[in-house]
């Protein structure tokens, strides 16, 4: 099956990160939009403009599945990509908002792009399923431009840590019991989040979510369902429209135990 991903740059990487596990022979071709990273506080016409560049290259793919690994691009666009898709389409709200539901967490934090924040996506589907649930969502517009630039997420000088801190210390003075990575860039903060802030105010645990995880285990259920009969050559194609040393090193990474060949280029 040939299995369409996108993302504004990096982010998405954290997608495909959980995604090759449960599709390990398929074709995925992943667009990662660095010229124009990042989207989180652009304008909502410049940014369907965007998406629609990245869904006609997907059509001329003749992809089997799309998965929007961009939640920005999720949150404003969801029902027009839909649409516009043939095939179809995955993304990282919904489910995330399932999980909140069976997990039965009560006061949910979600961290996102100024754009995902705004539109109250995650607010609005978590409590369509769990109207009990308190949600604060915050904005966090310095995140992703410091992880496209950063050349080591792993250091330890992390250059927006007085806003980091800030962000995630107002969650936990709030007791929260859930934090939602509601913009895939920032799993890759993950290490450093969640081993300082591994409990809230109350000494409660709080449970860090990548909404990846819980959309690789939807798909793993649907594969069955979803998979085309066509086989594809197992395979990983890299497309970028501006050259990153970032993402050249992290996709590495990221495959580094997948056997698929794969293969990067600049558009
Ligand atoms: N990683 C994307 C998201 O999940 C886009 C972030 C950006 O480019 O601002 O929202």
């Amino acid at each position: 099956m040939k299995i369409g991903i996108y993302d504004s740059g990096i982010g998405g990487l954290s997608v495909l990160k959980e995604l090759l596990p449960v599709f390990p022979t398929d074709h995925f071709i992943y667009y990662g939009d660095t010229r124009n990273a990042p989207y989180g506080s652009k304008s909502k016409e410049a940014l369907w403009k965007i998406n629609t560049v990245i869904l006609n290259f997907f059509e001329s793919n003749k992809i089997d599945i799309l998965i929007v690994a961009c939640n920005t691009s999720s949150a404003l666009f969801l029902d027009e990509i839909k649409k516009y898709s043939n095939v179809p389409v995955f993304e990282l709200i919904q489910p995330t908002a399932e999980k909140i539901k069976i997990d039965k967490f009560k006061k949910v934090t979600v961290f996102g792009t100024t754009r995902t924040i705004d539109s109250h996506c995650y607010k609005t589907s978590i409590q369509l399923l769990a109207p009990n649930t308190n949600v604060q969502e915050i904005a966090c517009p310095l995140w992703v431009p410091f992880i496209e630039t950063s050349s080591l997420i792993d250091t330890n000088e992390i250059s927006i840590y007085a806003d980091m801190s800030e962000k995630v210390l107002h969650a936990i003075n709030w007791e929260t019991e859930a934090i939602i990575y509601g913009c895939s860039h920032y799993p890759f903060l993950n290490r450093h989040l969640e081993k300082t802030w591994g409990h809230n105010s109350s000494n409660h645990p709080v449970k860090w979510i990548n909404p990846a995880q819980t959309l690789a285990s939807l798909l793993k259920k649907e594969k069955q369902r979803i998979s085309s009969p066509v086989d594809s050559v197992p395979k990983i194609e890299f497309i970028i429209t501006k050259s990153s040393t970032l993402f050249t090193t992290l996709s590495k990474q990221i495959i580094k135990n997948s056997t698929t060949t794969h293969n990067l280029n600049i558009i």
